[in-house]
Order: structure tokens, then sequence, then C-alpha cells
């Protein structure tokens, strides 16, 4: 088993929790999701038509793209409402001190 490289993308307070932020990474876009104190990422990038994620509202752990309306799950990227039918890249994310790290899964 490979061991995961995590990067900093931002600090505990650059995200309040209720909102995101969308990072780069490498060549991606990735929103982080601060979840009542529970950080989520997933790409930044609709799968049905390239629609920005983080622009969308968020119900719960679903965000609505704000394009067509699909959704998914923030904690996991599947799709859990049409038209999208692919799901979405999640990165594990995990807190360092009032660092903000992620890999890829
Ligand atoms: S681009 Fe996201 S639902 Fe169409």
């Amino acid at each position: 088993m490979t061991e995961q490289i995590f990067t900093p993308v931002a600090t505990t307070d650059e995200i309040q929790p209720g909102e995101r932020l969308v990072v780069e990474l490498g060549r991606r876009w990735v929103a982080v999701f601060n979840v009542d104190g529970q950080y989520y990422a997933i790409e930044d990038v609709c799968t049905h038509d390239d629609g920005p994620l983080a622009e969308g509202e968020l119900y719960g752990c679903e965000i609505e793209c704000p394009r067509h309306g699909a959704r998914f799950d923030i904690r996991t990227g599947k799709v859990t409402a049409p038209p999208a039918l692919v799901d979405v890249a999640a990165y594990e994310v995990r807190v360092v001190g009032d660092e903000i790290q992620i890999a890829p899964r």
C-alpha cells in the first residue's frame, strides 16, 4: 500500500462552519467544505458539464450544481441526483494543527 501524500491547502480559520473554499491542487480545482467542523473536499468540476460545484447550494452533505441541478455527496463524491451520471473525485482530508491537508483517494 502506498502512503498518501497530503498537501496543505488552507488553515482552519479560513473555512468557518458552513463555508467552503476553492483551492488549486496541481492542475485541479478542489472545493473544501466545513460542515459543522468536519472538513470534506471534492473536485470543483461537475461531471455533467463542468459546472463550478462550490458555487452551488449545500443541503446537509449534498452540493447542488448551480448549472443544471445535479447533486453530489461531498463526503464521497458520489452522484446523488441527475443529470450527472459520473461521481466527482473526493479527497482525504486531515487537520494537523490549524492546517487543512488533503490527499487524493
Ligand atoms: S454542469 Fe452540473 S448539472 Fe450540468
